[in-house]
Parts: structure tokens; C-alpha cells; sequence
């Protein structure tokens, strides 16, 4: 064997023999560890700020749920003590399950299914059509959501940038225009949400730009039709970029390459991470999202009683939340 250092950008491509087996497994296992160390540093309870700052969006959220509907989060008590939580977020029309946790003591006696049921009520009872869920992998939540009615479906893409390129340059189409989203695009944004992501959601829209969100809806220029619009956020911990929304395939990459322009223009772009939520249907947006700098953390579990949305054209923004 020849003491020679190669460059590695010009390996050997070759067949393993029988000796080189040991040595390829530890090739193996370094860069397995590797990666586990790289994602372990993203696990939201590392360290005790990071356990407090998941303590307040749980809060948040749970709050803002309880806020837009007094039945979507249920709680199991035993005695005085909350033992199990599950929530719903109902966007007709579709109900999003969050939070189905039971506290580790109380496991696996009964309590998800109690909480399972009260919800399935409280969505029954609102109308909407299709329940949908981002699962963990323990086996207690995919049997629980088998039994509702829930199988598993392609899953979502949480993508993570630390530092993002963004276009320097607004995104050409000679048949489309863009121009910036107010609080006057609501009914259209409205329209468009109907047609691609199943539900409307004028609401959190409208308070997601009184937050501070920013984007472009895009129109055709002939026709004067709107085909889609695109929303960015700096939020306290990270950018978002999201919902994205185009009505056909065709300008979906322009809407999202325009989306990720906008990002770029906000102030101090590379101050905080960036998230982009996805799903695996989508895609269109994988390549685009690699090349700006971004990679999957995980591939997260998605459960549905029936499809709702066209995915393959849609990037998420409070799904993720939940
Ligand atoms: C998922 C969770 C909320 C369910 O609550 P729970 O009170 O433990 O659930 P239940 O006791 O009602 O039901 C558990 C079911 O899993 C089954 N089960 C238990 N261990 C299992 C295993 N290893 N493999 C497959 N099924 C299993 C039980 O038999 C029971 O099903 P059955 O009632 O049809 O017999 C709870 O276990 C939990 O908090 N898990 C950790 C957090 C989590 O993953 N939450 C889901 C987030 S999406």
C-alpha cells in the first residue's frame, strides 16, 4: 500500500475487499457521531436556557390556542395535578392536534385515549372535515392515533440555516408582478389560502402582519390575477420564512425564490438562524433551500385522517408551532 497522501477530492472508487471492512466501519462510526454531535447541539432541552425559552413557547402557544377558542386545550387532572394536555387548532376545515402529552408517571393507563376522545368531540363539534398531526416516534402516540383514524403520510421537512445566502437581486418573471402585502391583500390572502393550504386563515395572517411580517403577493400581469403570496418574520429567536403559497407548480420557485429575496431585505438578515418548514411533497422548494444553505434537521412524523392542502406548492408557517 503506497504511504502517499491522495488528495480526497480524487479518491478511489473501488470495491471493499474482506480487509477493508474493519477500517470502513470505523469510518462509519466517526462520521455517524459526528452527526449526532452536530444535532445533539439543537436539542431543544440541552441547557437550561434553552429549557426555559421551549417553556415560554409552549406557553405562548398554548395560550394563544386557549385564547382563540376556550375548548382547544384539554387537560387530564388527577386530584389537583395536571397529569396530560392535548390542543387543537381548528382552521375550517381542518384541526391540527398539538401537545398530546401524559405526564411520564401516568403513562400508558389510560389518559391519551380519555384526552383523544374530548378532543375528537371538540372537533367534531366545530365541523371541521380532516385532523392532522406532527407525531413523535413513540409507539403509545402511533397507536392511540391509528385508533382515531390517523395514518401516517409524507413527513415534514424541518429545514435550518445558521447562515443563509439570499438572493441580492428581487427575482425575475416576465409574466408575473410582485409588490409588498398590507393589511388590504387579507381577503385575497384568504382566497389563496382556500386554494392551496384547505383552510382559511385571515386572522393569523392579519396578526402575523401587525407583528412585524413582511412579503410580496404576486399577480399575473395580463390577467391581473393573484397566483400567490410569500411572508418572512425576524422573530425574537430565529427567521421564518413562511407560509409561502403558490396556485400552481409552474410558480412555485419563483414565489419561493422571491420569498427568500425578501428575507435577505430585512434588517440585520444574518443576526439569528433561519427556519423554513416544509413539507416532503414539496419538491420544488428541496434544492433551492439546499443551495441557499439550509438542511433538514429531522424528518418530522405526519399524521392525517385525509389530505388537506397542496403541499407540493405550500411552505408552512404555524403548523411548525404546534
Ligand atoms: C403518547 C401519550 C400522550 C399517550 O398517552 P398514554 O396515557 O400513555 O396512552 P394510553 O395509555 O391511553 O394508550 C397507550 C396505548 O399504547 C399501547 N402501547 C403501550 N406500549 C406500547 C408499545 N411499546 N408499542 C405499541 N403500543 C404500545 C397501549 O397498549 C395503549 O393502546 P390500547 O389502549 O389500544 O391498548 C403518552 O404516552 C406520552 O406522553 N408519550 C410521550 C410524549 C409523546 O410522544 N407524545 C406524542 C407527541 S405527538
Amino acid at each position: 500500500m503506497s504511504s502517499t497522501i491522495r488528495d480526497p477530492s480524487t479518491p478511489n472508487i473501488e470495491p471493499a475487499s474482506q480487509d477493508d471492512i474493519v477500517a470502513a466501519a470505523y469510518v462509519y462510526q466517526a462520521a455517524a457521531e459526528a452527526l449526532s454531535e452536530q444535532f445533539r447541539a439543537r436539542n431543544p432541552w440541552t441547557n437550561s436556557a434553552a429549557r426555559a425559552e421551549d417553556l415560554q413557547l409552549a406557553i405562548r402557544t398554548l395560550a394563544t390556542l386557549r385564547a382563540s377558542d376556550d375548548r382547544s386545550v384539554i387537560v387530564a387532572r388527577d386530584q389537583h395535578e395536571i397529569i396530560g394536555l392535548t390542543a387543537v387548532q381548528i382552521q375550517h376545515p381542518h384541526a391540527h392536534i398539538a401537545f398530546y402529552f401524559v405526564h411520564p408517571t401516568a403513562q400508558n393507563r389510560g389518559v391519551g385515549r380519555q384526552l383523544l376522545d374530548r378532543i375528537r368531540d371538540v372537533i367534531d363539534q366545530s365541523g371541521a372535515t380532516v385532523t392532522t398531526l406532527a407525531s413523535s416516534r413513540d409507539p403509545k402516540a402511533w397507536q392511540r392515533y391509528l385508533r382515531f383514524g390517523l395514518y401516517p403520510g409524507p413527513p415534514l421537512l424541518p429545514f435550518r440555516a445558521v447562515n443563509p445566502s439570499f438572493p441580492g437581486t428581487i427575482p425575475e418573471n416576465r409574466d408575473l408582478a410582485n409588490r409588498p402585502i398590507t393589511s388590504n391583500d387579507l381577503d385575497t390572502i384568504a382566497e389563496l389560502d382556500r386554494e392551496v393550504r384547505g383552510a382559511d386563515r385571515r386572522e393569523r395572517i392579519g396578526q402575523w402582519l401587525a407583528e412585524g411580517s413582511v412579503g410580496s403577493i404576486v399577480n399575473e400581469r395580463v390577467s391581473g390575477a393573484a397566483i400567490g403570496y410569500a411572508l418572512v418574520t425576524m422573530g425574537p429567536h430565529h427567521g421564518q420564512i413562511g407560509p409561502v403559497v403558490s396556485t400552481s407548480l409552474e410558480h412555485f420557485s419563483y414565489l419561493l425564490d422571491l420569498a427568500l429575496y425578501v428575507a435577505g431585505t430585512v434588517p440585520n438578515p444574518h443576526k439569528r438562524p433561519w427556519r423554513v418548514d416544509l413539507s416532503a411533497r414539496n419538491h420544488l422548494a428541496i434544492g433551492t433551500l439546499l443551495d441557499a444553505g439550509f438542511s433538514a434537521e429531522n424528518l418530522v412524523n405526519w399524521f392525517e385522517s385525509d389530505p388537506i392542502g397542496k403541499w407540493d406548492r405550500y411552505i408552512f408557517r404555524d403548523e411548525d408551532e404546534l
